[in-house]
């Protein structure tokens, strides 16, 4: 469309303008905003960008190779993967308070997003040293830190969009996205490329799998949680409404799988097992704040618990969560 065209060439140009000659640094989550920011920019100055993709190892499955598939195999944008799992699953062992592992999370992000940040400024590809930090800051962002500031809001923002970062590392700050609401930068996103699965994704905290986990956060646990939550997915992307032609995922605002890490009883042939539960979580909300689970069909329920129980061995027990927020929250920490 032609609207979007002369938008993002205006964008283009004003990167160009802003950027001259100068490296960019970006810190890549794979979350729609950073996506597009990186997707922007990159066209705009291609290889003068380089972006730092930190996986803390509380991903979803694979969503490290698929980051890495479309932006160094496809976009061939110029990207740094920081495999950190280990350092992080390792500072994490035996915390359980849900906000200790935030803080716990949040800040070796900060850290190891630095210490990446700080060899490119030393360095660079060309020996130039990068002089900007661009970030995907969008409007909202923009409103809610001039606002008062909610507890979780700040949560977000220190993970996300890196709070006092350009100027710790002496950098200047690039954000193409300021001005634009979530719905233009999915239009953008689309329009520069990137598949509309990526920037139709539903929201993913910063700490990942990390909250997605009840109490301590086990190796064991993330594998399985990632494995039953890539079959909740996979089941609501392919099960389509015949109502509305929409598919469960599109019609829902989020949805996951959380870890309990209680074991339960069943029978497997002529034995017993004694294997954990996973809860599922679907919700249907307009701003996050009050949402009501989503009424999924019976028989969509029946094959992702049947799924899930037959494949990732160390499950045996699925049930769904029939809370709506207030009083519950939408996760589970
Ligand atoms: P709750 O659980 O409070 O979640 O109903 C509301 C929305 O916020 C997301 N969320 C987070 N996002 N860091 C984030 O980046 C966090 O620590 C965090 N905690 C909750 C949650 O996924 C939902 O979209």
């Amino acid at each position: 469309d032609w609207v979007m065209r002369d938008h993002i060439e205006e964008a283009v140009q004003k990167i160009r303008e802003q950027v001259g000659d100068e490296e960019v640094i970006l810190g890549l989550s794979g979350g729609v905003d950073s996506s597009v920011a990186a997707a922007l920019i990159h066209r705009a100055i291609g290889d003068q960008l380089t972006c730092v993709f930190v996986d803390h190892g509380l991903l979803r499955l694979n969503e490290g190779d698929m980051v890495m598939d479309m932006f160094e195999g496809k976009l061939h944008a110029k990207v740094i993967r920081v495999d950190a799992s280990e350092l992080f699953l390792g500072q994490l062992a035996g915390v359980t308070d849900p906000e200790a592992k935030r803080k716990i999370i949040g800040g070796l992000f900060v850290d190891v997003f630095k210490a990446e940040a700080a060899k490119l400024k030393a360095a660079g590809n060309g020996a130039k040293g990068a002089t900007f930090l661009a970030q995907g800051t969008i409007y909202p962002d923009v409103i809610e830190s001039g606002g008062a500031k909610s507890k979780k809001a700040v949560t977000i923002k220190s993970h996300h969009n890196v709070g006092g970062l350009p100027e710790q590392l002496g950098l200047k700050l690039l954000e193409p996205l300021r001005d634009l609401f979530k719905d233009e930068v999915r239009e953008l996103g689309v329009a520069l490329g990137l598949p509309h699965d990526m920037v139709y994704r539903h929201p993913f905290p910063g700490p990942g799998l990390g909250v997605r986990i009840l109490g301590e956060v086990k190796p064991e646990y993330a594998k399985l949680l990632q494995r039953a939550d890539a079959i909740f997915i996979e089941e609501l992307r392919s099960h389509i409404d015949p109502v509305s032609g929409k598919s469960w995922y599109d019609l829902t605002s989020q949805a996951f799988t959380v870890f309990l890490p209680v074991k339960s009883v069943g029978v497997m042939g002529d034995g017993r097992t004694y294997d954990y539960v996973v809860a599922l979580r679907a919700v249907c909300t307009s701003d996050f704040m009050t949402a009501d689970w989503a009424e999924l069909p019976y028989s969509l329920l029946k094959r992702v618990s049947g799924r899930i129980i037959n494949e990732v061995r160390g499950i045996n027990r699925v049930t769904y969560d029939v809370s709506s927020k207030p009083p519950a929250t939408i996760e589970w920490e």
